[in-house]
């Protein structure tokens, strides 16, 4: 429960940085699930007048439900205004691991198309390094999966595929690939990592978000605290 009210003021003060003719992303999860309720408040009671570009078929069904208006690429010119999301882990650097709900892919080219990259989470998120927690979710083309499997436990990963929980077999994206989820020993070098995997054919993207958070909103028992992305790390 205290988690959930947590999560609901993150989302909350982030419908609060939205401003009139902005677009904006939206990302999926519990946590901006409540942002994107706020923003649909917002358009119900003060006419606020936006329009966002969900990061999965979730944060699209969600948007519908509050009636955010949505749109595309080809309907934005240039870079979107914010784009909200919620993360499974955040290091002091800001750097991510994202992709519990397998949407990690689109979440990445929206948060890299945003002029913010707003994070919402609750305090249980906040580690010293990555891969304290959370495993680093990799999506795949399902031809390689074995594949790529067998390359992450020789880079000292446990990987294993995920699977559905209310349908048997692998999870399947949007996208309609597989996910691997890789347990690292905690992550020292996050931007080295993330290229290595980028770099294994049949890999489309993965979880690691390094250097795309513009600041990170944590809800907390008391209220929210706002951390920017310290002025000597690249953007
Ligand atoms: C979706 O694929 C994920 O990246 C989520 O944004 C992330 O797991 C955070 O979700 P919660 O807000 O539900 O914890």
């Amino acid at each position: 429960m205290e988690q959930d009210l947590a999560k609901s003021r993150a989302g909350a003060e982030a419908a609060r940085h939205v401003k009139h003719g902005m677009t904006i992303g939206l990302g999926t999860g519990s946590t901006t699930a409540f942002a994107i309720a706020a923003i649909g408040k917002r358009i119900h009671e003060e006419g606020l007048q936006v329009r966002g570009i969900p990061t999965s078929s979730s944060a699209e069904l969600e948007a519908r439900k509050h009636g955010v208006p949505l749109c595309t690429f080809d309907e934005v010119q240039g870079k979107l205004d914010i784009a909200f999301d919620g993360a499974d882990e955040v290091s002091p650097a800001l750097d991510l691991i994202k992709g519990r709900g397998a949407a990690h892919t689109r979440e990445k080219i929206i948060a890299s198309q945003s002029r913010r990259f707003a994070v919402l989470v609750d305090p249980s998120k906040l580690v010293k390094k990555l891969g304290t927690k959370a495993p680093v979710p990799i999506e795949v083309i399902p031809l390689a999966a074995p594949v790529v499997l067998r390359t992450l436990q020789q880079m000292g990963a446990r990987a294993s595929l995920r699977l559905g929980l209310r349908k048997d077999g692998p999870v399947v994206t949007d996208q309609g690939f597989w996910v691997i989820d890789a347990e690292f020993p905690p992550i020292d070098h996050p931007a080295a990592l993330s290229r290595e995997l980028l770099n294994l054919p049949g890999v489309l993207d993965h979880g690691l978000f390094v250097g795309l958070a513009t600041e990170v909103i944590v809800g907390t028992e008391s209220g929210v605290d706002v951390i920017q992305r310290p002025s000597n790390l690249p953007a």
